[in-house]
């Protein structure tokens, strides 16, 4: 039985003072680690004092880090600073990074062994855009971009990587993929990982569907067998709304 994955991805919103209001606010709102994983995550300049202010089972995560430990890359964030302050989850490869920053396959990859590499554990994220969607090669595309992003990681970090299945015409836009949809892609995903490892280690993969969850919509995508969580954008900025995806089984 996997354990469900609430992720919340602030992306650039919000300030130190609220981010700081928000792990206070909802500090006994969030259910215990061993019912359901809540993380969320934010900026880099909010991470120590969301850490500092933290007093419940949320997970503070990143939503980006550089593939190298240290050196000559201005403005890049460390995956080994991420890991020595604490972090244990760091989003990869978001549809925004490969839309805006050009982040390529082979980059992405490169990111994810880093975060292996330092203790941390990623959220693989794939996308498909509506046009490849319309004309039915979202399906190669999106096993592409999942085989590109794990190769090289043993089955040993394998089975505790999260992947998100993010439509990018779902993102943002308030149109959440059907629950229907939404289950195709992540199974799509689970069988990608099986064909490359094995069943066993598919089954212990947490895949997250993401692009307009909200507390009323989730509880139908919960519902689907290869949907183990929901990686949330704008339902994440508010803390109620937030408390409410991590609690979608109460
Ligand atoms: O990473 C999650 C994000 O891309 C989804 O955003 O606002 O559609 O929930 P949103």
């Amino acid at each position: 039985m996997r354990t469900p994955f609430i992720g919340g991805n602030w992306k650039m919103n919000l300030s130190l003072q609220a981010a700081t209001e928000f792990v206070e606010t909802i500090n006994n709102q969030i259910p215990p680690v061993s019912e359901v994983e809540t993380v969320l995550a934010a900026s880099p300049l909010f991470l120590q004092t969301m850490l500092e202010h933290n007093e419940s089972p949320l997970q503070v995560a990143a939503e980006n880090c550089y593939y190298e430990d240290e050196g000559a890359f201005t403005g890049e964030v460390s995956p080994k600073a991420l890991s020595e302050m604490g972090i244990k989850y760091v989003i990869v490869g978001h549809s925004e990074r490969r839309k805006y920053f050009h982040e390529t396959n082979d980059f992405i990859n490169k990111k994810v062994q880093a975060v292996f590499r330092n203790h941390m554990y990623p959220i693989i994220c794939c996308d498909e855009t509506m046009g490849r969607y319309e004309n039915g090669d979202h399906i190669s595309w999106m096993v592409n971009q999942v085989t590109a992003a794990i190769q090289q990681v043993a089955a040993t970090d394998m089975r505790h990587a999260v992947v998100a299945y993010e439509p990018s015409w779902a993102i943002g836009t308030g149109h959440t993929a059907p629950a229907d949809a939404a289950e195709e892609g992540c199974y799509l995903i689970r069988q990608t990982i099986a064909d490359i490892y094995s069943d066993e280690i598919a089954n212990q993969v947490r895949i997250l569907y993401g692009g307009s969850v909200n507390a009323e919509n989730i509880h139908e995508l919960m519902k689907q067998p290869d949907i183990d969580g929901v990686l949330a954008g704008k339902a994440s900025l508010v803390p109620q709304e937030f408390v409410q995806l991590a609690n979608f089984n109460h």
